[in-house]
């Protein structure tokens, strides 16, 4: 329950799946909660809800494309908690990667650029206008949310697996600067996870039986995320660092789920 008591937690995209699951399972141990993202109104219901459960919660709008945008979430966050000890940074269009996102032979540059400034440019000025106001506290941690598609190929997606490829790359540079000055920087690499946009590929039944015959344990659902993302915002983790952290539910661990006594015919 207290896990996280006297923490602030800065979550971005809060205000849906995963970012959703974050704020919930963060204000319940005892984190009080900044619910940034796009989306005025689902930002502002999700931390109305954390309020309702009887603990402290803002929701601020956040375009983390764009600079200016950026920097008033964190001064809005300052303003009202005084610090930021938790990043968990979620924000993502997932319809425009879901619809936009080609083989790279077929991907437009306007819809690469539009990508890689949502998720990697994104990234990089959340966690650099956050990163520095840890630094001054000299403690801090940034949980960003990257894919097992950064770790194996995925055809159709190259904008978003180069840029939370870069996500990933970054998360080892940044934590390799900041962690010697107090702040840790850790991302996780989720399998498919049932998110509301995600969960229309599971209506389709041939779509469920691809997606769960590429999980060991099923599909993972974003409290399941969230669970971590709180042990990596709390003490506990308090020297876990640089590290890619795959939770998958087994999709990296095998080549494919086959019956090895009939391919082997043993
Ligand atoms: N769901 C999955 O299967 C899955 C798998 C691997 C990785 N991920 C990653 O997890 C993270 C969360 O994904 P999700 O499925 O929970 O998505 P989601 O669509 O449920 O939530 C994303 C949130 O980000 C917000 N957002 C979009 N553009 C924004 C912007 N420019 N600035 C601020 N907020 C913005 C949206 O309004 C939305 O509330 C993403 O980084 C995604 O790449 C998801």
């Amino acid at each position: 329950m207290d896990r996280l008591r006297d923490k602030v937690a800065l979550i971005t995209g809060g205000a849906s799946g995963i970012g959703r699951a974050g704020c919930l399972a963060m204000a319940a141990e005892g984190a009080r909660i900044v619910v940034a993202d796009i989306a005025a109104d689902r930002a502002e219901a999700v931390a109305a809800d954390i309020r309702e459960a009887g603990c402290e919660a803002i929701a601020v709008t956040c375009d983390v494309r764009d600079s200016a945008s950026v920097q008033a979430m964190v001064a809005a966050s300052l303003a009202r908690f005084g610090r930021i000890d938790v990043l968990f940074h979620n924000a993502v269009s997932v319809p425009l990667v879901n619809k936009m996102d080609r083989r790279i032979t077929e991907l437009p540059e306007e819809t690469w650029h539009a990508i890689v400034g949502l998720v990697l440019t994104g990234t990089f000025l959340t966690a650099k206008y956050v990163a520095q106001k840890m630094l001054e506290q000299r403690s801090g941690s940034i949980i960003l949310t990257a894919t097992i598609d950064a770790l194996v190929g995925q055809s159709g997606l190259d904008a978003y697996t180069a840029a939370k490829g870069g996500v990933v790359s970054m998360t080892r540079s940044m934590a390799a600067g900041l962690s010697p000055e107090g702040v840790r920087v850790n991302a996780i690499c989720p399998g498919f996870v049932r998110t509301p946009h995600q969960s229309d590929f599971l209506d389709d039944e041939q779509g469920r039986a691809a997606i769960e015959s590429l999980h060991l344990m099923g599909v993972m659902e974003p409290e399941e995320i969230a669970a971590f993302a709180v042990f990596l915002a709390s003490d506990e983790a308090r020297r876990m660092t640089g590290g890619i952290h795959v939770a998958d539910s087994g999709y990296t661990a095998f080549k494919a789920n086959i019956d090895p006594d009939a391919v082997f015919k043993r």
